[in-house]
């Protein structure tokens, strides 16, 4: 039912958990913790890079520094006091600059105090949406791979999370990953309550077209769904393709909760500063929910990035094309490495990931058949230890039944200095040695 993890992990932390709680009390945890672990591929793979020395090109945070006005937009909002609380549902001056961005995107006017939340990261808007739409007993529909927190966020809720995977038959492009809109429909039943999407996706970096966009609106207004569209990575897309807005398509606006996250567009991922725009009464639901968990997301960085939004608008409207362009040579550099490695890339259109095929290295360096781990977390494992590169297993984005899907790929990321781009893509060399 929840995410394929290593189950050995899962199990020993749940137990640790039981015994810390079993000596204080002996009040048992809540039984919606009873299938969720503290362990992940974030708590393993991080520490498992750091103690190896490896590059990490696992979790997708960028090692650069964020641009300059950011950071003094930053340093000024608290070197001028605006250190307190400020409006729960977010900071007039940052709903004011998100609405004014995305107005056009969206093909209407975004009311900026009424359909727009601001809260901790694109991470808290997730969990706000599911929390305030989700029964118990709803399910919601996840395309696989999906971001790890969405089927948590749907279990803690009391609903069920329902998988469609998407299909790859081939191609070295995330467009060779398809939706197949009838196993999306079949999956449809009467406690259906929303469909989640991920466009970019992470992974394999899918930016999905208008017809695509179009035929999932179609199906979400004929079966009388929400959508929610989490489009954290919508300001990487590369080459010809275009980032669609869902909720822009004809009588979507009123049924869709968009998600962002100015830690991925401004290169912030700390500051877990994201937001919701949906239509007010779904945009005050999801308040309700951020004003009793957090009340307010952090008063100095809603100030930067208004004020990053501000001067994009008025000094540099091809800001993130821009930025585009410097994550796309960033990708064509990793992408080189990893072909001439041996690991033949799937070029993403979108976000900063690339999924990498492991089936041209020998398994018998990493791969036993009877511990039971599944391949791609073995040969992660392996390539932190041997030849010191940090990625991560893709399974951890699959539900059990369909984890094996993805065994022949793991996930690097590529939002890192060229100078580490280029290091990890020399360490990779060396795999040559390992191919069959
Ligand atoms: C698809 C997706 N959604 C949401 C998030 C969370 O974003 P934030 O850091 O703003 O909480 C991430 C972070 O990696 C992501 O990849």
């Amino acid at each position: 039912m929840l995410p394929n993890r290593d189950s050995a992990l899962q199990t020993s932390a749940i137990r640790k958990m039981t015994t810390v709680s079993e000596t204080i009390t002996k009040k048992p945890l809540a039984q919606r913790l009873n299938h969720l672990s503290a362990q992940s591929v974030w708590t393993e793979f991080t520490p498992l890079a750091n103690q190896y020395s490896a590059i990490n090109l696992g979790q997708g945070f960028p090692d650069f520094p964020a641009d300059k006005f950011i950071i003094d937009a930053a340093s000024n909002a608290v070197l001028n006091h605006l250190n307190q609380y400020t409006r729960s549902m977010g900071h007039v001056r940052l709903v004011n600059a998100l609405a004014a961005h995305f107005s056009d995107q969206f093909g209407r006017h975004i009311d900026p105090l009424k359909e727009v939340v601001v809260l901790m990261g694109a991470t808290e808007a997730l969990y706000a949406t599911i929390q305030a739409i989700v029964n118990p007993g709803d399910e919601v529909i996840l395309i696989e791979p999906f971001y790890d927190s969405y089927p948590v966020d749907i279990v803690l809720a009391g609903g069920t999370p329902k998988y469609v995977p998407l299909r790859y038959e081939g191609g070295e492009n995330s467009s060779d990953f398809t939706l197949n809109f009838q196993e999306l429909e079949a999956a449809i039943t009467s406690k259906t309550k929303a469909i989640m999407i991920n466009t970019p996706q992470n992974i394999p970096g899918k930016v999905y077209s208008r017809q695509e966009l179009e035929k999932i609106a179609e199906i979400v207004k004929r079966h009388d769904l929400l959508l929610i569209s989490d489009e954290v990575y919508e300001p990487m897309v590369y080459d010809q393709s275009t980032h669609v807005k869902p909720a822009s398509l004809p009588d979507m606006f009123e049924r869709t909760i968009t998600i962002g996250s100015a830690g991925k567009s401004f290169s912030v991922t700390g500051w877990k500063t994201g937001w919701v725009i949906a239509p007010p009464h779904l945009s005050e639901a999801i308040w309700i929910v951020h004003q009793n968990v957090a009340f307010t997301a952090n008063t100095p960085s809603q100030e930067a990035i208004a004020v990053g939004f501000e001067r994009i608008k008025k000094e540099d409207p091809d800001y993130f094309k821009n930025l585009s362009k410097d994550f796309q040579k960033k990708r064509d550099l990793l992408c080189d490495r990893l072909r001439s490695a041996g690991l033949n890339p799937i070029v993403p259109q979108g976000s900063y990931f690339v999924l990498a095929d492991i089936s041209r290295v020998d398994e018998k360096h990493y791969f036993d058949e009877k511990s039971g781990v599944a391949r791609d977390y073995q040969f992660a494992r392996w390539l932190v230890k041997e030849i010191g590169v940090a990625a991560i297993p893709p399974s951890a984005f699959y539900s059990r039944d369909n984890a094996h899907l993805v065994e022949n790929f793991v996930r690097f990321c590529f939002c890192k200095k060229e100078e580490t781009i280029r290091s990890a893509g020399e360490r990779l060399q060396k795999l040559k040695e390992y191919l069959k």
